[in-house]
């Protein structure tokens, strides 16, 4: 790299991310919305995190042979030798924060939080999966309670269809719990040590042999038919928990199919895990995914505190809107367009729009003394539904010209009647 800061030069997005525009990132805030909105309205309360965290609280919580942590963590050392991670998910982030300010002693279990921002894994970056991406997530921490993991699921899945997409998929499994998951474990692993797998799997099967059931490669896919499946290991409670969030979502009208080897590239899932795909995104295919992990807080340090949650992919919604056709209601950002034509009309329109923005109304105003055609193809394009047209004749006799854009109509309005008779003709 050069330091010579004379030579001009251009610079682009990083590698693996981009940039959220107008008008595209109106969608994005509208699908942050979306699943926002219900969440609020079904009693979770706003929580920020940093962006960064302890490695140490993403290599315990997220899982020390996990993808995620091994691969895609960026990682840095600070001037003050602290190890830091940027985030590369929500959920260690949130249960360390609510620990930490002692959420779960107040004596309201559960502590429902939600959040939205930016997440970043060191990925091989490809259409849907990027290297800086963002998530709505929420978390219920502290009940057992498969109604608790009915309530996050049903909410997801009412987001989903309220932003119009009909082909998103649920796909829901069980881990079963630190009871019957040993057992599990231990007959996968004897199975799969008598397959014929490369070195790097075989170390998988010792570390985290449930993930093999992840693999998408076909020589590894066939040798995988006979390989014991959790649900016929989960112990009589685990069971009856599974039995008791699939009655749920069914009495909800939420469909979702059964995939026994759903496991996640988190390490701490217990019990419920889900995924929402949508066939439409190719290769990377998550709409979303989450699930109970009752022993994370342990594993970070604190009390026992069963919860459940998840986080949806918001670049990956908006994709998915894209391959469906939807397209989202955008409101118009700006109502009224104010178009000076000279510096007394300047003078006397600021100042009228000052007066309408704090009366509630959108107003914009035609900035670096603009001609009129200019002007107004700048009207047309803010969607405004009123441009408010003066010229020195117009001020002299006390007036502006009132502009409906959309039926092309033009009146004089009296200077102080403006406010009012914008008021009437938006409703
Ligand atoms: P996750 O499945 O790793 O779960 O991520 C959730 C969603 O984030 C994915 O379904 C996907 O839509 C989106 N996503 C993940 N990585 C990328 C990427 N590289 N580019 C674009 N989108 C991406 C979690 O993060 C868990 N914390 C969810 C959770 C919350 N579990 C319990 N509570």
């Amino acid at each position: 790299m050069s330091d010579d800061n004379s030579t001009p030069r251009t610079f682009s997005a990083p590698k693996g991310t981009y940039d959220l525009l107008p008008p595209d990132s109106a969608t994005f805030l509208a699908v942050r919305e979306a699943v926002a909105g219900p969440l609020r309205a079904a009693g979770y309360g706003y929580v920020e995190t940093p962006g960064f965290e302890q490695v140490e609280l993403f290599s315990r919580g997220v899982g020390e042979s996990t993808d995620i942590v091994t691969k895609e963590m960026y990682t840095l050392t600070t001037k003050g030798g602290d190890q830091l991670a940027l985030r590369p998910e929500g959920t260690a982030s949130v249960l360390r924060a609510a620990l930490q300010a002692n959420l779960h002693r107040q004596g309201n279990l559960p502590v429902k939080l939600w959040y939205s921002g930016s997440y970043y894994r060191y990925e091989r970056p490809q259409a849907g999966r990027y290297r800086h991406f963002s998530q709505v997530g929420a978390e219920a921490l502290g009940v057992e309670d498969p109604a608790l993991d009915a309530e996050l699921i049903i909410l997801a899945a009412d987001a989903y269809r309220s932003l119009g997409l009909r082909e998103v998929k649920l796909v829901l499994n069980s881990l079963g719990d630190a009871k019957c998951r040993p057992g599990y474990r231990a007959a996968l692993q004897e199975f799969l040590r008598g397959l014929d797998l490369d070195e790097q799997t075989r170390e998988r099967i010792e570390i985290n042999p449930l993930r093999v059931l992840d693999d998408k490669r076909e020589s590894v896919r066939g040798q995988l038919a006979g390989a014991p499946m959790i649900p016929d290991h989960l112990c009589d409670d685990c069971r009856a928990y599974h039995a008791s969030v699939r009655a749920l979502l069914t009495e909800a009208g939420v469909p979702f199919v059964d995939d026994p080897r759903l496991v996640r590239g988190l390490d701490y899932y217990t019990r419920t895990t889900f995924e929402f795909v949508h066939d439409g995104l190719g290769a990377q295919s998550g709409v979303g995914g989450g699930g109970r992990y009752d022993g994370l807080s342990e594993m970070i340090g604190g009390p026992a505190l069963p919860s459940v949650g998840w986080a949806l992919g918001v670049d990956r919604i908006v994709l998915a809107l894209r391959a469906e056709g939807v397209t989202t209601e955008v409101p118009a950002a700006t109502d009224v367009y104010a178009v000076p034509l000279g510096e007394a009309a300047r003078s006397a329109l600021f100042p009228l729009v000052t007066e309408l923005r704090r009366a509630g109304v959108a107003a914009d105003f035609a900035y670096g003394g603009k001609g009129v055609k200019s002007a107004m193809k700048s009207a047309n394009r803010s969607g405004a539904r009123i441009a408010l047209v003066a010229g020195d004749r117009d001020l002299a006799d006390g007036v502006l010209q009132l502009k409906d854009l959309s039926s092309g109509e033009q009146w004089p309005v009296q200077l102080d009647q403006v406010p009012t008779e914008v008021r009437k003709l938006l409703g």
